[in-house]
C-alpha cells in the first residue's frame, strides 16, 4: 500500500472514531442518542474490522478499546501523582455549626458569606484518571491515597469515560477524579441475571467489578462514573471557583452530578442536604450524605488540609439507617486470640439495602449495660460497611432468656476466663483451639505479616479441618503431593450434604508454593509481626527486632528487658514472655527455621542515623521504588510521614512532585534528592 493509501486510512480511522466517540458521548453521557442502536453498531464493526486489517493504526483511544482485552493476572500498583485526600464527617448539626466555626475563624468572614459546592456524596469507589495530552493514559483506585491499584483496561470500558477530552486544550497532564457506581438498576439487573454471584449491594457490585482481572467480564457490567475534582495538574487552569472547574470537567466530556449546586452559607447547605434528603430514594444511584465544598479555589488554599483530609471540605452523612427486629439466639465466636464475642442472630431484616441477620453485642459489659436478653425486640444499626450493631432494647419479651458467657470454648471445649479488669473474655485452649488456630495462620500469611498469597481463609479453614496443617510450620511442609492429595479426598466427598467449595487447579497449587516460596526471606520485624503475640503490632515488632537483631536473642529475653524498650508496655510484655515460654512455640519457631527461612535483622549501626527526623517523599523516584525508600529510612531510625508540615525535617522530591512541594517551599523546609539521602546513608 503507498504511503498515500495509508494516509488516507489513518484519516478515515480518525473520522470514524472522532464520529463513534460522539455518539457515545451523546448517548451515555448527555442520554440523548443520536442514531439508533442498529446504525452505531454498524460504524462500530465497520471500525474494528479495519482496526484488525491496520493493527498498527490502533490507538489508546479508539472505542475499540472499550470491548476489553486479555485478564490480568494480577492489578500493579501505581503511585497517583498528588495524594487523594479523604474527607472528614459529620451527622448532626451541632457538628457541621463546629466546622462552619472553625472555617469562619480561618477565613476571618462571616460563614453566612461563603460559597460552597454543594454535591451529593456518591457511594461507590474513588477513582483517579491520569490524562497526558488529552488521552486517558492511567486509571487508579484510591488504595491508601498515596498508591491505588492499575484499572486502566477495567475504566475504558466504561462509556460514560471519554478516553480522548472533547476540545482541543487541555493540559500535558491532569488528574480528574471521580467516583465509579452502579446504578440501583443496574445492580437489580445484576443480581436478577442469577448467573453471578449475589452482591449485597451496588456499592459491593461496582467495588467486585472494578476489581475483576477480566476486563472482558468488567464491559458487560454497568458501571458508570460522576467527576468531581482534580488531582495534579502541569497547568494552571486559572479558574476561581470549584463549581467552574465541575462545569470545566463536563467540557471536557466527563460526567458530572447535575444535583451539584452552588449555595450560600450554612442555611444554603442545610436547605440543599433537606432536599436531597427527601429526594434521596427515588435517584437512580445510592448516595450516602452530602459534601459541602468551600467554593472560592483562594479559600480553599487557605484552609488547606490536615491529615489526610481538607479543611475545605466537610461530608454531612445521612443518618444510619435503624430498624426493629427480634433477638432469636446468641452465640460467642472465638477470634485470632481467644477472645470470645458475642453475636446475635437476629430475625433477618432489609436495613439500608442489606439484609441483616446478625450483629455484634460486642462483649458481656455492652450486654449487660445494654440489658439484651434472648427474644428481645431491638433496634438494629447499619452505617456504611460497618459490622450492624444493636442500638437499644424497645421492646423486652415475657419469656427473654438471659445471655450467660459459656464456662467452655464452644470450638475446643477448654476453659473461658474473663480477663481482668478487661471486659472480654478468653478462651484459654491457645494453639489446640481450631478458631484459633485458623486465625493464627491467618495472620501468619496476611499482608503485613509474611505477605503469602493464594492462601485464603476458605483454604486455611479445609486444610486445617483436614488435618493438613495445624500450625504455621506446617505451611512450610505443604508440597506439590499434599496439596494434590488434599484436592483429591475432598473433591468428591460431601460435608452436610454441601460440597466442598475448595477446588485447587494445579495453577493454584502453582502460586500457592511459588508464594510461600518467594518469602523465605523476610524481615525480623515481619516475622515477630507475624507470630501474632497479643498487643504487638507493627511497631513493637519493629522495635523489638532492632533491640534483638535475631529470633534467638529475643527468646531469651527477660519481661525487665522487655520493659526496659521504650514504648512497650506491660501488657505486651507479659505477652512476649509468656509466649516465648510455651515449648510448643519454640518449637514451630525452630521447625519454620529448620525450613530455611531467612530473617534479616536491621544493622544497628547505622540504625540510628536519621534519629527520628521526618521524612517526606513526592514524586516519581527514578532507580529505586517508593516502598524500598520508605524502608530505608524507616531501617535507620527515621520516620515517614505522608503531609508536609512544620514538623517535617526533609522532603524528598522525585519528577513531578505536586503541591508537597510548595507546601515544603512555603514552610521553608529542606528538599533534597533520594541520592542525597543515600549518600547520608553511605549507600
Ligand atoms: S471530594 C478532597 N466529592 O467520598 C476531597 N468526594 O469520604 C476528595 N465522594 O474518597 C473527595 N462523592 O470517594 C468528593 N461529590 C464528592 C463525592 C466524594 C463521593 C467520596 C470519594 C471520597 C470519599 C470520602
Amino acid at each position: 500500500m503507498s504511503i498515500k493509501d495509508v494516509k488516507k486510512v489513518k484519516q478515515d480511522l480518525k473520522k470514524l472514531r472522532n464520529k463513534i466517540n460522539s455518539l457515545n458521548y451523546n448517548y451515555y453521557v448527555l442520554d440523548t442518542p443520536k442514531v439508533s442502536d442498529h446504525e452505531y453498531d454498524i460504524l462500530f464493526k465497520k471500525l474494528l474490522a479495519i482496526e484488525e486489517i491496520f493493527p498498527e493504526l490502533v490507538t489508546r483511544e479508539s472505542p475499540s478499546q472499550r470491548v476489553g482485552s486479555l485478564p490480568l493476572s494480577k492489578f500493579e500498583s501505581v503511585s497517583h501523582k498528588q495524594q487523594m485526600l479523604s474527607l472528614n464527617n459529620v451527622f448532626h448539626l451541632s457538628d457541621l455549626n463546629l466546622y462552619m466555626e472553625r472555617i469562619e475563624k480561618k477565613l476571618s468572614v462571616s460563614c453566612d458569606e461563603i460559597k460552597f459546592s454543594a454535591e451529593p456524596k456518591l457511594d461507590g469507589l474513588a477513582i483517579n484518571l491520569l490524562y497526558k495530552n488529552g488521552v486517558l493514559d492511567l486509571a487508579a483506585t484510591r488504595g491508601d491515597g498515596l498508591t491505588g491499584e492499575n484499572v486502566t483496561k477495567n475504566i475504558k470500558t466504561i462509556k460514560s469515560i471519554p478516553l480522548k477530552l472533547l476540545g482541543s486544550s487541555f493540559p500535558e497532564s491532569i488528574e480528574i477524579r471521580g467516583e465509579v457506581f452502579i446504578s440501583k438498576k443496574g445492580f437489580d439487573d445484576i443480581n436478577s441475571s442469577g448467573s453471578l454471584k449475589k452482591f449485597a449491594n451496588p456499592r459491593n457490585a461496582a467495588a467486585g467489578s472494578l476489581r475483576q482481572l477480566d476486563s472482558k467480564v468488567v464491559a458487560n457490567r454497568p458501571l458508570d462514573a460522576f467527576f468531581y475534582a482534580v488531582g495534579y495538574c502541569s497547568d494552571n487552569l486559572s479558574l476561581n471557583y470549584h463549581t467552574d472547574l465541575i462545569k470545566k470537567l463536563s467540557r471536557w466530556g466527563f460526567k458530572t452530578c447535575d444535583l451539584n449546586q452552588q449555595v450560600i452559607g450554612q442555611n444554603g447547605c442545610e436547605a440543599f442536604y433537606n432536599k436531597i434528603y427527601l429526594l434521596r430514594d427515588d435517584l437512580p444511584y445510592e448516595i450516602d450524605g452530602i459534601v459541602y465544598k468551600v467554593d472560592d479555589l483562594n479559600n480553599q488554599n487557605i484552609l488547606g488540609s490536615i491529615s489526610r483530609a481538607p479543611r475545605w471540605a466537610i461530608a454531612h452523612k445521612f443518618p444510619a439507617e435503624e430498624k426493629l427486629t427480634t433477638i432469636d439466639s446468641v452465640r460467642f465466636q472465638v477470634g485470632r486470640t481467644g477472645v470470645l464475642t458475642p453475636v446475635a442472630s437476629l430475625k433477618p431484616i432489609e436495613v439500608g439495602g442489606v439484609i441483616v441477620s446478625n450483629a455484634t453485642l460486642h462483649n458481656m459489659d455492652e450486654i449487660i449495660k445494654k440489658d439484651i436478653h434472648v427474644g428481645d425486640t431491638v433496634k438494629v444499626r447499619r452505617a456504611g460497611d460497618v459490622i450492624p450493631e444493636i442500638v437499644k432494647v424497645v421492646k423486652k419479651d415475657d419469656s427473654r432468656e438471659k445471655i450467660i458467657l459459656p464456662r467452655k470454648c464452644p470450638e475446643c471445649n477448654s476453659l473461658v476466663k474473663k480477663v481482668k479488669g478487661m471486659s472480654f473474655a478468653k478462651c484459654t485452649g491457645g494453639m489446640i483451639c481450631p478458631a484459633q488456630k485458623k486465625g493464627a495462620i491467618l495472620h501468619f500469611v496476611s499482608k503485613k505479616a509474611m505477605d503469602i498469597q493464594g492462601i485464603g481463609e476458605k483454604l486455611i479453614v479445609r486444610l486445617v479441618d483436614e488435618g493438613v496443617i495445624n500450625n504455621i510450620s506446617d505451611l512450610y511442609k505443604l508440597n506439590k503431593n499434599i496439596l494434590e492429595n488434599f484436592v483429591m479426598s475432598t473433591a468428591t466427598r460431601e460435608d452436610s450434604g454441601k460440597k466442598y467449595e475448595i477446588t485447587l487447579g494445579e495453577k493454584s497449587i502453582r502460586n500457592i508454593l511459588k508464594s510461600i516460596d518467594d518469602r523465605m526471606e523476610v524481615k525480623l520485624s515481619s516475622f515477630i509481626y507475624s507470630l501474632g503475640i497479643g498487643e504487638v503490632g507493627e511497631v513493637t515488632a519493629r522495635i523489638l527486632s532492632e533491640k534483638y537483631q535475631s529470633i534467638k536473642n529475643l527468646e531469651k529475653a527477660s519481661y525487665s528487658d522487655i520493659m526496659e524498650l521504650k514504648d512497650i508496655g506491660p501488657v505486651a510484655a507479659l505477652n512476649i514472655c509468656n509466649f516465648f515460654k510455651k515449648k510448643s512455640n519454640l518449637d514451630i519457631i525452630s521447625n519454620i527455621l529448620k525450613s530455611g527461612l531467612l530473617l534479616k535483622s536491621t544493622d544497628s549501626n547505622i540504625s540510628n542515623l536519621l534519629n527520628k527526623q521526618i521524612y517526606v517523599i513526592t514524586g516519581k523516584l527514578k532507580n529505586i521504588s517508593r516502598k524500598k525508600l520508605e524502608d530505608l529510612i524507616i531501617a535507620n531510625g527515621g520516620i515517614v510521614s505522608n503531609s508536609v508540615t512544620k514538623k517535617t525535617f526533609s522532603l524528598i522530591a522525585g519528577l513531578d512532585p505536586g503541591s508537597k512541594l510548595d507546601k515544603a517551599k512555603k514552610l521553608d523546609i529542606n528538599i533534597m534528592k533520594y541520592e542525597e539521602l543515600l549518600e547520608i546513608l553511605k549507600l
